[in-house]
């Protein structure tokens, strides 16, 4: 799939800015692993800067995309990352996640902070973490600041992730409805929906 030029990313950015300051922030905080894991932001950041050398076109993009698919089902919890176990079936196996990818890089960064600080850095953190890093290694600098602290979910459900995540055959009152369920309004959705065209007719 080609590279996306900069303008689209940049806009598909604008809103993963606001993905990324919503509801919660009041209880998250910037550098939150500072006394409890001080390496945990390079961690990230160094695994997302290789793993984007070794696929360049594809990931940074991606690693993006992954964050809006786990915000907009029950938040920016990791939930998008849970496996499927019998009796439920989770958001990674939902129609929805056509072509969902980046999500052996926040298990890699996962398993290294696992050995580093044990117990400490939540998956959802890292997948906010990474979307921030993906973005940095195409514009040169941090976009958007990221609070830190949040909780895992332990919760998955490919049925919310049905009814929460936009599909392309959603009408507008539909999506409208979805992204203002998210605190998002009409205009984070025109200039998306506009870079998503875009982007698709080049
Ligand atoms: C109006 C809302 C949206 C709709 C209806 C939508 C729909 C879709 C669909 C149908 C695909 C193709 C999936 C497949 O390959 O089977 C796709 C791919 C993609 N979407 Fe969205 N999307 C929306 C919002 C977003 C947002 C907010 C982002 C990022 C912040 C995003 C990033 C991407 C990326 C990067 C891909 C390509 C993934 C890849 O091929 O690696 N989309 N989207
Ligand atoms: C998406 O769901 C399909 C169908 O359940 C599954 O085969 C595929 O592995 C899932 N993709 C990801 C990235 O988990
Ligand atoms: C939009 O789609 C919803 C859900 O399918 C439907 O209930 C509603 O009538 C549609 N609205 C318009 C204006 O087509």
């Amino acid at each position: 799939m080609a590279r996306p030029a900069p303008s689209p990313l940049l806009l598909l950015v604008v809103l993963a800015g606001a993905l990324a300051g919503g509801g919660e922030a009041a209880l998250l905080k910037a550098h939150f692993y500072r006394p409890s894991c001080p390496a945990a932001e390079a961690v990230v950041r160094d695994i997302v800067v290789a793993r984007v050398a070794a696929d360049p076109a594809a990931l940074p993009a991606r690693l993006l995309r992954l964050f809006f698919h786990d915000c907009f089902v029950r938040g920016c919890d990791a939930s998008v990352l849970i496996d499927s176990m019998a009796g439920n079936t989770a958001e990674k196996d939902a129609g929805p996640n056509g072509s969902l990818g980046g999500l052996d890089v926040i298990d890699t960064a996962k398993a290294v902070l696992e050995a580093v600080c044990p117990g400490v850095v939540s998956c959802a953190d890292i997948v906010a973490l990474a979307a921030r890093d993906a973005m940095h290694t195409q514009f040169g600098r941090d976009l958007w600041d990221v609070q830190l602290g949040r909780r895992d979910g332990v919760v998955s459900s490919a049925s919310e992730a049905l009814s929460n995540i936009p599909s392309p055959s959603d009408n507008f009152t539909t999506l409208e409805a979805k992204f203002a369920s998210k605190g998002l309004d009409v205009k984070d959705l025109v200039i998306l929906s506009g870079t998503y065209i875009s982007s698709q007719h080049r």
